[in-house]
């Protein structure tokens, strides 16, 4: 069997690397989507993802964060979590419970304490400036100023795929408010036995079509991962209409294959056995098929 990992826009691509690394080496799809994610949290260039991520209306870095172990559908996530380095650290730390396994605001926090994770104030000066800057504007609420959830999913040479999530959510937020990043089935899905998909873009839109779980259950149909994923969103745009807010999403079928949609130009990176990290670009298109080209120069791509 052979490995493969997606992973969401172009500031995932080293994160992306890494995971094909571990992979490479006969390591664990959960061991790699962490470390993708975790390449894209620590960075603080990155504003919409874990240090010097976007803050709240309250001037608060809240984080979300998901995983899911798709041989036994178990998942862990946190939301409005503040102060610690990892939040998909400590989601996937979550998944054996039997109960408990969605944790948020000040009992994400204390669980995370009492399990020695790491913390940090990822409130950056760049944040905080930003935040100081921006929050008596009129601001409409945004997910996209260019990027927004990391989002990795990945199967390994034994056949077991992942997916992790994690993000600081809506610019501007209110305080308290959690997105689809951390909900199994809205921002990320897993079941080995048919494939993954998750999702990045306004939360609010994509709970509304749970749409890792739609993708999913297309592909259980029978249809092709590619497929699946522009008619989940298809589907969607249907039912929402046409004012339809950001949203795109990768996906990877049982055997590795992937597939993405997107309402917008959408970065993402593919690494497959044998290969190194490629980045592409995807684009709806009027046929409903979305369209993909390889990106051989990364500088060519001004969004993260
Ligand atoms: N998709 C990220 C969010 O809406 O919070």
């Amino acid at each position: 069997m052979s490995w493969s990992v997606i992973s969401t826009w172009k500031m995932s691509l080293e994160g992306n690397r890494k995971a094909g690394r571990i992979l490479e080496s006969h390591g664990t799809a959960g061991d790699a989507v962490l470390l993708g994610v975790q390449d894209v949290e620590d960075n603080p260039a990155f504003h919409s993802v874990g240090y010097s991520g976007l803050p709240d209306a309250g001037g608060h870095v809240t984080l979300d964060a998901g995983y899911m172990d798709g041989d036994t559908l178990e998942f862990g996530a946190v939301g409005c979590l503040e102060g610690y380095r990892s939040p998909a650290a400590i989601a996937r730390s979550l998944i054996h419970y039997p109960y408990n396994n969605f944790l948020v605001g000040e009992g994400a926090a204390a669980y995370a304490e009492n399990h020695g994770f790491e913390k940090r104030d990822n409130l950056t000066k760049d944040s905080a400036e930003r935040y100081l800057r921006e929050r008596n504007l009129n601001q409409t609420h945004s997910s996209y100023k260019g990027h927004d959830t990391v989002c990795f999913l990945a199967r390994d040479e034994k056949g077991t795929i992942v997916s992790c999530t994690s993000t600081s959510g809506l610019y501007l937020k209110e305080h308290g408010r959690v997105g689809d990043t951390p909900l199994p089935g809205c921002g990320y899905y897993a079941d080995s036995t048919i494939g993954a998909a998750a999702a990045t873009g306004v939360g609010e839109e994509i709970m509304k079509g749970a749409l890792s779980r739609a993708v999913v259950d297309l592909m259980a149909q029978g249809m092709h991962v590619q497929e699946a994923a522009d008619k989940a969103l298809a589907d969607l745009k249907e039912r929402l209409g046409e004012n339809i807010r950001p949203i795109s999403l990768i996906a990877m079928d049982k055997d590795g294959n992937t597939g993405v949609s997107t309402t917008l130009a959408f970065p993402f990176c593919v690494a497959k056995e044998g290969g190194d990290t490629e980045l592409y670009l995807a684009e709806p298109s009027e046929t409903g098929i979305t369209s993909i080209r390889k990106i051989e120069d990364p500088s060519e791509l001004s969004m993260d």
